[in-house]
Parts: structure tokens; sequence; C-alpha cells
């Protein structure tokens, strides 16, 4: 039985995920602007939302968003320079940002040009904090996209790293063993902050260890199972990756 918790959606391939997770992001932003005038997102790295961000960019679909009001933020990043081919903000902005008019003081990077990552972590929470309760301190995400690795990391959480364990920091730098190297991330307190996350996870590569997560009664083994947000938890799945789940009493 799959775990009450989150939403799981599964569709037939990549293509009709990616449209379906482009319904809900529209439906997201339209709902917060409508709301309190400004809709703030973090964006993923991977692969896997790639196509999604191509098609939020297309007139038909960009045409439906005021994007003044639209914030854009990155809930990891690789900590290379952005115009680097791993730079998730490089991939963010070659697929989406380039083509759409949103103003230059909407897009929230993290800064990539220190020399410690730590650095860059701190002043990205810096940047965060202007968007945290006065009280708790902790930023308030409208959406948060997450992708899923085969090893469970989601983010830059990544198994066995420092980083899992952060509770007074809203970003932190982590030094990843074995891809050797430094990442800045979103942590646990700003993801579970969220008013909606979403998760793409596609191909059968991932379908074992998704079967396990979502499970009902599956142990907090894996980082992406810390993510418990204040909103709801939205699995866009293709069916690739859907191939083990025991759907029979979803
Ligand atoms: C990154 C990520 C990472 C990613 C997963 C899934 O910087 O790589 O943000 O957490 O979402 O590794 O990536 P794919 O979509 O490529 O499988």
């Amino acid at each position: 039985m799959l775990n009450p918790r989150y939403l799981v959606h599964t569709y037939p391939d990549l293509t009709a995920l990616n449209q379906a997770a482009a319904t809900y992001w529209v439906e997201q932003a339209t709902q917060a602007i409508a709301q309190r005038a400004a809709f703030h997102v973090a964006l993923t790295g991977g692969s896997t939302p790639q196509p999604l961000y191509r098609l939020l960019a297309t007139p038909e679909v960009a045409n439906k968003l005021d994007w003044n009001c639209v914030h854009i933020y990155i809930g990891d990043e690789r900590y290379v320079p952005h115009d680097h081919p791993d730079s998730n903000y490089g991939m963010v902005k070659a697929c989406m940002l380039d083509q759409i008019a949103i103003p230059p003081e909407n897009l929230h990077p993290i800064p990539t040009q220190y020399e410690q990552a730590h650095d860059a972590a701190a002043d990205y929470a810096e940047v965060l904090s202007s968007i945290a309760s006065k009280t708790e301190q902790v930023p308030e995400l409208d959406l948060i996209m997450l992708g899923m690795g085969e090893d469970g990391h989601t983010a830059s959480l990544f198994p066995g790293t420092d980083i899992l364990q952060v509770t007074d920091k809203t970003v932190a730098a982590v030094y990843v063993e074995k891809l050797a190297s430094w990442r800045v991330s979103m942590t646990y307190p700003t993801l579970n902050r969220a008013k909606q996350v979403m998760v793409l996870v596609s191909g059968e590569g991932k379908a074992d260890i998704l079967a396990h997560i979502l499970q009902k009664d599956s142990e907090t083994l894996y980082p992406i199972q810390s993510v418990s947000p204040a909103g709801e938890m939205h699995w866009f799945l293709d069916q690739a990756a859907a191939g083990k789940l025991d759907q029979s009493s979803s």
C-alpha cells in the first residue's frame, strides 16, 4: 500500500508526465499570484525536469502567467560557475529563463563566485531570509521542485553526508565524496516548510527504490523520505519508474 501522506500520479511516459507537471505548476503559480501577488518557486536540477522547463517557456504556457510576480530559486547547485555544463542554474536558464519575460531581479540563483561553498550557502540563506516569517526565520516557498537519484538522494541531500543532520541552517554546503565535488543545497528545514513539494521521477532504473520509498511501512532509510512538507507532496512518475509499485490498494 502506498504511503497516504504522498499524492502519487503516474503517466505513460516522460512527455505525459511533464505535461501534467506543467499544468500543476501553472495552477500553483496562478493560485499564489491571485492570493499573494507573488509565486516563490525553487527549481530542481537533473535531466528529468528539462522537458518541463522547455514546456513552461513555450508561449502557450508562458502567456498564462504574469512573470513579474514569479520568483525563481534553485533548490541545489553543483559548485561550478553558472556557465559550466554541470550548473543547474545554467541548465534552467538555457531551457526556460532565457525564453521568458521575467524581470532579472526575480531570478535568485545560488551564487558560485566564492572560493568556499560554505560562503555561497551563507549568502543564499540571506537571500532566502527575505521570504521567511519573522518568528520562524525559515523561508516559506510556495513550491519546491525535487528529483530523486537511484541512491534516494534529493536536492543535494546524499546518503551518509553531514547535511542530513543540519537543523540550524536553511541552506548548507556539502562535499559529496562519491562525486568528488562540492554542492550547495536547501536543507530539510527549508524543504519541510514548503507549501507544496513536487517530485519528478522517471525511468526504470528508479523503480526498485521508488517502490521501497513510497510504500506505507517503509522505514526512513533514504534522504528523500525525510522530506515532509507543511503542505502536500506530489510525486509525478512515468510508468517505467512506477513499474514496481503495488498500486492495488493505493
Ligand atoms: C542535481 C539535483 C538532483 C537531481 C536528482 C535526479 O543537481 O542533480 O538537483 O537531486 O534532481 O539527481 O536527477 P535526474 O532527474 O537526472 O535523474
